[in-house]
């Protein structure tokens, strides 16, 4: 292997609702999250992200900890709903400071911001409007991330719109396991259409005001395998893909929804989204880079019982799981990379988010040694240097996740972090595989090989 370009980007990505915690502090307006989360039998646990890693309060040590562990970029999200506790109107201004200390923060410890607009916490307001199944959302949104591009001009130059649009409107409006917890199919079609409007907006009002800097979109990428070699595992795969995968990329890079899908879903009798010929002009503008989570590849099978997918998947297919009963299969991040590469040609990607959970807690010395995680992070970096080596486009990788965070529906059970954090009294203790990604970061991925 050549080793990593030059300038290559080596970060930790976290998301607001499941760090901050301080929920009802500095003038933060209630959110679906904090709804969904508080009704009985919604999460496991019945845990929530009140108080989370309390990173709100412990904002100069966390940033303290980002420069121990020697990362140049640093992926965070804002909750929209501390700038605009409604969702718009007057901008609160203490939700405001607090982005300012941690903006500047990292900028003088030399970490570059990657700030993602939308990671998931849509201020409870809109959604007592219709949230992402209303199309005044999407307006509400550029508004919101014009503010935020004004007041940061110069200081952020790394954006994302959206964090994984497929979480939002497929388990948040289909299944209903993620906020806001609805369970309508169409209605997950019609939020898919509108979130994608929202960055369609995003973005033209990033171009039109001549911010320096890049912007891009953040999705989640599995590959889709058939569990078995017969013809209706084969054909649900390419269903799942179409489902998961395509349906949002190939409005963004091409401006319109893939032809098959649609056609399924009219033949499901669904109600579909009213898309105009201008919503896939603005939704595929282009964008400087695409954002890619990657964790497992997605065996798939048919099962004529789901409606309207017709298929199951989360199937292990032989392989080695995480915690979280994802299976851990490193090459499928390097197939993502390639096809991706070939059928869409992003000017350039980053992976936003990678990383394994494990249940862990210190030893008799206070240490965590978390090897599992290390050999997770190693075999799927190789397979980024791979991946390079076959002209993929990668500029940057960042690991999911810095903290032990509120994992979403299941709660405080999955510990992805690089950093242990004791949820009674918010001690930070860094694991092993801390130390080993500082030496990865350091020597611009050598390490990978130097054993
Ligand atoms: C991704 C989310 C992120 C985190 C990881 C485990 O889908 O973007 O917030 O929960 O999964």
């Amino acid at each position: 292997m050549e080793g990593f370009p030059k300038g290559f980007r080596w970060g930790v990505t976290t998301a607001s609702y499941q760090i901050e915690g301080g929920a009802k502090d500095g003038g933060r307006g209630e959110t679906v999250w904090d709804r969904f989360s508080h009704i009985p039998g919604n999460v496991l646990h019945d845990d929530n992200g009140d108080i989370a890693c309390d990173s709100y309060h412990h904002l100069e040590e966390d940033l303290d900890l980002l420069k121990e562990l020697g990362v140049t970029s640093y992926r965070f999200s804002v909750a929209w709903s501390r700038i605009f506790p409604k969702g718009y109107g007057e901008a609160n201004e203490e939700g405001v400071a607090y982005y300012d200390r941690l903006v500047d923060g990292l900028l003088e410890r030399k970490i570059e911001p990657f700030l993602t607009l939308y990671h998931w916490d849509l201020p409870q307001a809109l959604q007592d409007e219709g949230g992402w199944m209303n199309r005044k959302t999407a307006e509400h949104f550029e508004m919101y991330c014009s503010y935020l591009f004004r007041h940061f001009k110069g200081r952020v130059t790394h954006y994302m719109t959206l964090n994984e649009p497929w979480v939002v409107a497929f388990p948040g409006h289909y299944t209903g396991e993620m906020a806001p917890g609805i369970r309508d199919f169409s209605a997950a079609l019609q939020a898919a259409h509108v979130l994608l409007l929202g960055h369609g907006l995003a973005i033209k009002a990033f171009r039109e005001g001549g911010y320096p800097g890049e912007i891009g979109i953040t999705l989640n990428l599995c590959p889709k395998e058939p569990l078995t070699d017969s013809r209706e595992d084969c054909e649900a795969a390419i269903r799942h893909d179409g489902y998961a995968n395509r349906w949002f990329l190939d409005p963004l890079f091409r401006g319109h929804y893939p032809e098959d899908m649609w056609r399924f879903y009219e033949e499901q009798g669904l109600s579909m989204p009213e898309v105009t010929e201008e919503d896939g002009r603005l939704v595929s503008q282009p964008v400087d880079f695409l954002g890619i989570n990657y964790y497992n590849i997605d065996f798939t099978k048919e099962d004529k019982s789901v409606w309207p997918i017709q298929f199951k998947t989360g199937f292990s297919a032989g392989n080695a799981m995480t915690h979280y009963q994802m299976p851990i299969t490193p090459d499928g991040l390097r197939k993502i990379l390639v096809r991706v590469h070939k059928d869409y040609h992003p000017a350039k990607i980053y992976i936003t988010e990678n990383g394994a959970s494990y249940q862990e807690h210190p030893d008799r010395n206070g240490e965590i040694l978390d090897e599992a995680r290390i050999d997770y992070l190693h075999t799927h970096l190789w397979k980024v240097g791979e991946a390079i080596g076959e002209g993929v486009p990668v500029a940057g990788y960042f690991v999911w996740t810095f903290l032990d965070d509120f994992e979403w529906n299941t709660g405080f059970e999955n510990q992805f972090g690089l950093v242990y954090v004791d949820r009674k009294t918010m001690e930070r203790t860094p694991k092993k595989s801390f130390s080993w990604y500082r030496e990865v970061a350091a020597s611009n991925g050598k390490r990978l090989w130097e054993k």
